[in-house]
């Protein structure tokens, strides 16, 4: 198997042994047949929604013989996915609403599911609010600069515990680490939010206060 790339590398970091997961939004399966053949006494729902998608998932599955450890299922989102088949959730490369709509339309069967390993592009702050509301914390975080794009992977794991906005924001462990990723990051956001922040029109009161807002969050971090 050629090696994963470093962003889904980083996402199989967070899975361990034992782990009962179901990957939605699968597509290639690469990042499943990773986790078949590295961790032990796993089980794995490899999903997607679409057919074609699906279908390289079953040619890879089928390569490396590993169809008693990963089954291949069309679904949308958690809906064809019963409660106690799982226990952990990936779900990556989607948009962070997406990826809590999908939550959210299946909260009915996270009952066993301890963890939830998300990647998005987008709304990071968002996603870790929605998915913190769920009854999930942060256990863990990272940054991963693949191919000269910066991906936020986010572990969660079942409990309550409530974040401040400037720890949704900028994710409560990155804050801590503060590694140079994320010191990349923010100096990267900062001009943007500046950028943003001159062609926001005058009369756009609250774009301007939130706007600004975020500015000064990244200011005294800096
Ligand atoms: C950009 S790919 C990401 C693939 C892989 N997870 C990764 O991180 O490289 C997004 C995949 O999610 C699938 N997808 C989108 N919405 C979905 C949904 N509601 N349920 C299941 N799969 C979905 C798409 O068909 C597509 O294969």
């Amino acid at each position: 198997m050629n090696k994963l790339s470093k962003r889904l590398q980083k996402i199989a970091d967070f899975i361990t042994d034992n782990a009962k997961i179901v990957d939605i939004g699968c597509d290639h399966g690469l990042l499943d047949i990773y986790i078949a053949k590295n961790r032990d006494n796993v089980k794995i729902i490899a999903s997607d929604i679409n057919q074609n998608a699906l279908n390289n998932a079953i040619y890879n599955v089928n390569k490396y013989k590993l169809n008693n450890i990963i089954e291949c299922r069309l679904s949308d989102g958690l809906k064809s996915i019963a409660k106690d088949e799982i226990n952990t959730i990936i779900i990556s490369g989607m948009g962070a609403h997406t990826i809590v709509g999908i939550l959210y339309t299946g909260m009915n069967k996270l009952k066993y599911v301890d963890n939830i390993i998300v990647q998005s592009n987008n709304n990071i702050d968002f996603l870790r609010y929605k998915i913190t509301k769920l009854g999930y914390y942060i256990i863990d975080e990272c940054l991963v600069k693949d191919a000269g794009i910066l991906y936020t992977i986010i572990k969660f794991k079942k409990g309550f515990r409530i974040y401040s906005y400037k720890k949704l924001y900028f994710g409560p462990v990155l804050l801590k680490k503060q590694d140079n990723l994320f010191k990349e990051k923010c100096l990267n956001d900062l001009e943007k939010l500046e950028t943003l922040y001159k062609l926001i029109p005058k009369n756009h009161y609250h774009h301007r206060f939130i706007t600004r807002k975020k500015i000064k969050l990244y200011k005294k971090i800096a």
